[in-house]
């Protein structure tokens, strides 16, 4: 493990709240702050559709719970597809939090949610954050809203961290990933994402999910019955397994697809979907061609050929397209679109090495699906045996790649043999699947609803109210934000 820990400054940390916090709740509630949200709300990604939901949350409160709210563009570009793509309703708020009025910059909380790197001064062009004019005593707090996925955090991201009032992190493993890599444990707050379960709701989709044998291309194994768009012919009903990410060492490719070719066959009635990015890649059919070619590999690495019950002697490419266990790729589909995918699979599987969070996760689990996927990092957060099926890592994390930004930086090393265990347990038993699906549906509901996160954060922001009530804040935050 990187950093090294202090547990003398947590438990010190833990004691000042504990002494601090009956004095100050058993005054009147001081009124609330405004909000500045600086967020990448127009970038697609995962800070974009975290800030999203979260915002909508804050928006939909009633008018006496919600905060004076402003938001402004922050980190990312702009990608015009995806806010092209945006349901015309959310649009329409989105626009509306954009042009709100500015809260009087000394009654504001400033967020800058976003990768650090972002923040001011930023190492690339960005709306400044915090904002001109935000330093000593011209707001009430600063807060970093960020997060990372590996198992330390780099030196200059912990002084950017420790240069905030705050630092708002979604989940207990992060927190303690932060505090061990030297950010001030008395400025870390978990604040969980929140996902659009109205968007994100089964409930819309029954009986016009998306066929995805009928919209994806089938790349391996032979053809499906129902391929052409119609289902429900037969008997058998395939599992449909979904893998949504980029394709990129952190998402696992090759523990999937290593997984997937070594456990089935064509004779399971399974399919894999898969929705890949390819970043610095012009060729649209490269996903086409990696996954063949990974299908390629796991025949020639087969026992004498024998895999996937192929008569001895058959060649490569016949077995690749007659023995093989199916694996479609899904086209780009645009955010209207998201939901309907996740309502045409009943898995969503990602053996991703490290995760911030796990965004597709909730997505997939606020749809009821049945979720297969590592059990590190971000999603430890809210994967539990009852509403999904955790993957165990192997005992060693493993560094990132050579030329990846953060090489000194580890890992976890997702389990073939148990992705293979749990995968094959969605298979054979669909009805304990979908069990697992209606629980995490309701457990996203309950826990990480737009309102549900909302509420949170309003509850962080009466904390603030109250702490300056009280006069309880320290110099020390407010002269390092001068230093922005
Ligand atoms: C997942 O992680 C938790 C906490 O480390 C552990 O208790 C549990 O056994 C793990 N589950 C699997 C399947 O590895």
């Amino acid at each position: 493990m990187g950093c090294y820990r202090h547990p003398r400054a947590a438990l010190l940390a833990t004691a000042v709240i504990l002494i601090a916090f009956p004095f100050a709740a058993v005054a009147a509630d001081p009124p609330l702050p405004g909000l500045h949200w600086f967020a990448p709300v127009l970038a697609g990604g995962g800070y974009c559709s975290e800030a999203n939901a979260l915002l909508h949350g804050l928006k939909s409160l009633p008018p006496g719970e919600a905060p004076p709210l402003r938001v402004t563009h922050h980190g990312d570009a702009i990608d015009y597809f995806f806010y092209s793509g945006l349901p015309e309703d959310y649009a329409r708020e989105l626009d509306s939090m954009l042009t709100a009025r500015q809260p009087r910059a000394r009654d504001s909380v400033i967020v800058c949610h976003s990768e650090p790197g972002a923040w001011a001064p930023a190492k690339y062009e960005t709306a400044r954050c915090p904002p001109e004019g935000y330093g000593r005593r011209h707001a009430v707090r600063v807060i970093g809203r960020t997060m990372f996925e590996t198992d330390r955090l780099d030196r200059e991201h912990v002084a950017r961290c420790n240069k905030m009032d705050e630092v708002w992190v979604p989940t207990r493993w992060s927190a303690e990933v932060f505090e061990r890599c030297g950010v001030d444990p008395r400025k870390i707050r978990v604040v969980p994402e929140a996902v659009d379960v109205t968007m994100f709701d089964p409930a819309r989709f029954e009986g016009r999910e998306m066929s995805l044998a009928h919209v994806g291309e089938r790349v391996v194994g032979p053809r499906l019955d129902g391929e052409d768009g119609y289902v429900g012919a037969g008997a058998t009903r395939t599992i449909k397994f979904l893998s949504v990410f980029k394709w990129e060492a952190r998402k696992a490719p090759d523990v999937l697809l290593d997984a997937y070719f070594s456990e089935f066959t064509a004779e399971d009635d399974v399919a894999l979907f898969l929705r890949c990015n390819l970043y610095h890649e012009s060729d649209p059919r490269a996903i086409h061609k990696r996954v063949r070619d990974a299908a390629r590999t796991a025949f020639r690495s087969g026992k004498s050929g024998s895999l996937w019950g192929a008569p001895k002697g058959t060649r490569v490419d016949d077995a690749v397209a007659r023995f093989a266990p199916r694996v479609f790729v899904l086209p780009a589909v645009s955010e209207e679109g998201v939901p309907a995918m996740y309502a045409g699979a009943d898995a969503l599987v990602l053996p991703s090495r490290g995760e911030g969070w796990g965004r597709p996760h909730v997505e997939a689990m606020a749809m009821g699906l049945a979720l297969v996927a590592t059990n590190w990092s971000g999603p430890t957060e809210f994967m539990t045996e009852d509403n999904s099926y955790p993957v165990a890592v192997e005992p060693d994390l493993v560094p990132l790649p050579p030329d990846s930004h953060f090489a000194t930086h580890m890992w976890s090393q997702p389990s073939v043999g148990h992705l293979r265990a749990r995968m094959r347990e969605v298979a054979s038993d669909p009805e304990k699947a979908s069990a697992k699906g209606t629980r995490a549906r309701r457990d996203m509901v309950t826990r990480f609803s737009p309102a549900a996160v909302a509420r949170l954060v309003v509850g962080e922001l009466g904390r603030i109210a109250r702490e300056d009530a009280g006069g309880e804040r320290g110099d020390d935050a407010t002269g390092a934000r001068d230093e922005l």
